[in-house]
């Protein structure tokens, strides 16, 4: 079926009414409608009409929940406990009141800037992200691919479906590895020396995990690796055919980094994971890893500025202000209220990136301004995978950087130097008395 939208340029609402349309169209001529119509020429293939419905990352959210069956849907959705973090993720960029600066000269504007060494299209990277070929069949080599063709640094997860001399030797790019320290530091150090090999550039030890949070929706869904059958679970996959047979076609899931640990075979995958978090690391850890690892350094999971101190202190090259997503210590502090005084207390040389609750431009702005040198997003590109695969992961990149650019544009900074100078002049923490006009879990 063609579509078409009827472009009456800047009109006022009054005269989109729809009776005011009709009359206006019966009093013109053939050449008039032809002009005053713009006929757009349906997508080719289901993919790409899926996208094209698709303006910011919550289209991609509903499209892409729509192809998940509900254990992951619940997964990647979810947070922990209480979903308390999850919720004030996002609410608390909400709680920002931008201020544009007027008449400058925004013609260009650069969002190129430097992430750890690598000259990054934007201050953007994708977040490591465990079990993505469950969201779709290309999982880590898609998101890599999106991540590579966007100039953007990728960060594989320990927990990844794909093996990672696979995403290196299949795509490439910009490559970061994120390690989880496990209780076996034999398989820790082969793990890391793995990626130095394959030629991950910087490492990402995250420690927020000394145990795993609890996920009620995946406890409630009976999410487990290997996937366990039961008949509401059968019910739900037969509903989400296209999901199905992607799952079926495909190697068998399973953590590939680390599966040939797996020497009990009478319990699962997860199981053997979940006894690998191990709740006896500390600082003498990273002391270790520092030595072994040649690259930059960077420690993801960090909320308290003393903690952000004491990395660098061991030398670290830059910090992720996260709470996994609101996936760990619900409760959690939204990262992005500590970030000032994290930027204080470890200076300008350290490079600080952010994440959990990124969703838009705008977020990105306001971290920078606030003091970030760049932001990480996790779900927002699991929806375009689960959308669309490799292009919906782009496309939910796009859509970042687009609105980031449109953003900077609107508030008259041209290049991020800019944008990280305006600081306070741009952003403004709303008081919170105010916030009832905002966002949608009271703070
Ligand atoms: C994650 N995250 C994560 N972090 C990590 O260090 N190792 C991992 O294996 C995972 N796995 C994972 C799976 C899924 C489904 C999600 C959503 C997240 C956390 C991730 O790196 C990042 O911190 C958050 O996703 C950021 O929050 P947003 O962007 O999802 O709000």
């Amino acid at each position: 079926m063609t579509t078409y939208s009827l472009d009456l340029g800047d009109a006022t609402s009054e005269v989109c009414q729809p009776p005011f349309i009709a009359c206006a169209v019966l009093t013109m001529g053939p050449g008039d409608i032809r002009e005053l119509l713009r006929f757009r020429t349906p997508a080719r293939t289901r993919t790409a009409r899926r996208l094209q419905r698709c303006v910011t990352i919550e289209d991609l959210r509903r499209e892409a929940s729509r192809r998940w069956p509900r254990g992951v849907r619940g997964y990647v959705d979810g947070g922990a406990d209480g979903e308390v973090s999850l919720d004030r993720n996002t609410a608390a960029f909400q709680n920002f009141d931008l201020v544009p600066a007027a008449l400058r000269d925004v013609s260009i504007v650069d969002t190129t800037c430097d992430l750890l060494g690598f000259s990054s299209a934007a201050p953007l990277a994708l977040a490591p992200t465990g079990y993505t070929r469950m969201m779709h069949p290309d999982g880590e080599r898609a998101a890599a691919l999106a991540a590579r063709d966007a100039g953007l640094p990728y960060a594989l997860s320990t927990m990844a479906t794909t093996r990672l001399e696979d995403v290196a030797a299949d795509v490439g790019g910009e490559l970061w590895f994120q390690l989880y320290v496990w209780r076996d530091r034999g398989l820790t150090r082969d793990l890391l020396d793995r990626a130095s090999a394959a030629g991950y550039r910087a490492l990402i030890v995250c420690v927020d995990t000394p145990v795993v949070g609890l996920r009620v929706r995946d406890a409630h869904n009976g999410f487990t690796l290997p996937p366990r059958l039961t008949p509401g679970g059968l019910l739900d996959m037969a509903m989400h055919p296209e999901w199905c047979l992607g799952l079926l076609r495909g190697a068998p899931i399973t953590f590939a980094n680390f599966v040939d640990g797996v020497s009990n075979r009478s319990e699962s995958v997860m199981e053997f994971a979940a006894r690998q978090f191990d709740a006896s690391v500390t600082w003498d850890d990273l002391h270790w890893i520092r030595d072994r690892w040649r690259g930059p350094l960077l420690i993801k999971g960090v909320l308290d500025a003393d903690d952000a101190a004491r990395a660098v202190d061991v030398g670290a090259n830059g910090i992720v202000l996260s709470n996994h997503g609101g996936r760990q210590l619900d409760q959690a502090i939204p990262p992005i209220d500590v970030l000032p005084s994290v930027r204080d207390r470890v200076g300008d040389h350290v490079q600080l990136l952010i994440d959990s609750g990124v969703r838009r431009g705008t977020d990105i702005a306001i971290a920078l301004a606030s003091g970030a040198d760049g932001c990480l997003i996790g779900r927002p590109y699991l929806y375009g995978l689960g959308t669309a695969g490799a292009a919906g992961a782009s496309a939910a990149i796009d859509m970042l950087v687009s609105e980031l650019r449109r953003a900077m544009c609107l508030m008259g900074a041209a290049d991020l130097p800019a944008l990280k100078s305006g600081g306070q002049t741009f952003v403004r923490k709303r008081l919170a008395a105010s916030n009832h006009h905002y966002g949608r879990t009271p703070i």
